[in-house]
């Protein structure tokens, strides 16, 4: 079967998460990626937070999926000169160094726009131009910069940063999303371009909501929000707990077990067209008509007393209880699940969004597979390289390297040891 981008090669200069997000999504829609590591040790985050002593860490493995692995040291003139003939030959150069890093390479967007005026060269960097363009940036920073931190969180607590990770991950499909369209572009023009996303922005971008309610706060107080009616608004969008971020009021509400399961929660949305049902199924009939209550208006003032008796309901229940009874009666509603509960997920399992995968050293582990289904263009989950492994593969098939030349460039050690395969 055809894949999305078949044909499509990328030199991938990646590291840590937010890069090879990007790139191993662009390779499960069929690029070929060819992940360059530094000899030695390659991407630092395969030997962070290791579980099994000399093995690729989860961290590694579940970021890199799909690629081919070649070790070259980009600052011995052999290895560089390795690095200009891939450039040459590759479509889309990734890259998320430090600010910098790749000028200082030799590499900027003017080196490799003469190698190959047809490469798109795409990069993640923490921040776009402005004050802090030379910070690194890790996860939390952007999460921080970016405004979810601010607006995550309850009233009385300290910011707080949130599990999924919207700044690298996140940043990653943004970049990946750029790509597709410069290579689109490149259809027209016959030219590359430079494609930024920066960490800031990407978070922001997910943030959207947050920027509406700071204007919405110019007109008046935020009547969704659990300040409201007895709480304080300050001058920006204030944290608002658990409560939904749209137009129809939320909660995470207690289940049957919660006083032993950390997780025994549901989330729970008092969605208007289906007030009735809600209030059936609850046993507050009066509530239908109640012109306290029968309009979504009326109830704002009253959300956290109603929760309150939704709670109690939901409290005889188990989560999955709860949700079969309410789905009955098209009440939105979702089962806060714990990562336990998802691994063991099997239909999750049977649309490849959780995948076992088995690894040459590690053996078998689950990983998230490609979150996005294209009809036409099946996702094959296949293991992370081991570092170097298609070091030889990539410079005899891709640079057309004979054999004379195989043994002076791994002479220079410019690759490093030989490469164990
Ligand atoms: C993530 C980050 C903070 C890590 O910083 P770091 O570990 O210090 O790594 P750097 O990116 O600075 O790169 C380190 C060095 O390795 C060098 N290097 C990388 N690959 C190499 C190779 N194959 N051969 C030789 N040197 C190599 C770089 O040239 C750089 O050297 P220099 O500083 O002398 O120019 C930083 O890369 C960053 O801010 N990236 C952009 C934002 C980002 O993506 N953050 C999220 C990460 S998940």
């Amino acid at each position: 079967m055809s894949k999305a981008l078949d044909g499509v090669r990328i030199l991938d200069f990646t590291h840590v998460q937010s890069g090879p997000t990007c790139t191993q999504l662009l390779a499960w829609l069929g690029a070929d990626v060819i992940k360059v590591e530094r000899p030695g040790g390659g991407d630092i985050t395969r030997g962070q937070l290791r579980d099994i002593p000399d093995v690729d860490s989860l961290y590694f493995t579940m970021l890199n999926h799909n690629k081919r692995s070649i070790t070259i040291d980009s600052k011995h003139p052999d290895g560089k000169a390795v690095l200009e003939e891939l450039v040459a030959v590759c479509d889309v150069l990734v890259e998320n160094f430090a600010p910098g890093a790749l000028d200082r390479m030799g590499l900027g967007w003017e080196q490799i726009q003469k190698l190959n005026p047809r490469m798109i060269m795409a990069s993640v960097k923490g921040f776009g131009p402005g004050p802090y363009e030379d910070c690194k940036v890790y996860e939390n920073i952007a999460q921080c910069a970016g405004g979810a931190a601010s607006t995550t969180g309850f009233d009385d607590g300290p910011p707080l940063v949130t599990g999924a990770q919207i700044g690298d991950s996140g940043t990653g499909l943004h970049l990946a999303l750029g790509i597709v369209a410069a290579l689109y572009q490149r259809n027209a023009t016959g030219r590359g371009q430079k494609v930024l996303a920066a960490m800031q922005d990407g978070v922001l971008n997910l943030c959207r909501v947050k920027l509406r309610d700071q204007q919405r706060l110019a007109h008046g107080v935020l009547k969704e929000y659990p300040q409201y009616p007895h709480g304080t608004f300050g001058a920006s969008v204030p944290r608002a707990g658990n409560a939904s971020g749209g137009g129809q009021p939320g909660s995470i509400l207690k289940c049957k077990g919660w006083e032993t399961d950390p997780n025994a929660y549901i989330y729970f949305i008092t969605q208007a067209p289906v007030w009735t049902a809600i209030c059936k199924v609850i046993g507050r009939e009066a509530w239908i008509t109640d012109p306290d209550y029968a309009t979504p208006d009326a109830r704002l003032p009253r959300l956290k007393e109603i929760f309150g008796v939704i709670e109690a309901w939901t409290m005889t229940k188990t989560k999955f209880e709860a949700m079969d009874i309410l789905n009955e009666h098209d009440i939105p509603c979702g089962p806060i699940l714990s990562m336990q509960e998802l691994a063991e997920d099997e239909s999750l399992r049977k649309t490849g969004t959780v995948v076992e995968v088995d690894h040459p050293t590690r053996g078998k582990y689950l990983t998230v597979g490609n979150p996005v289904k294209l009809s036409d263009s099946a996702t094959e989950v296949t293991p992370s390289p081991l570092l170097g492994a298609h070091t030889d593969e990539i410079l005899r098939d891709v640079l057309k390297f004979d054999e004379a030349r195989m043994n002076k460039v791994r002479a220079s050690g410019a690759l490093g040891r030989a490469a164990h395969v």
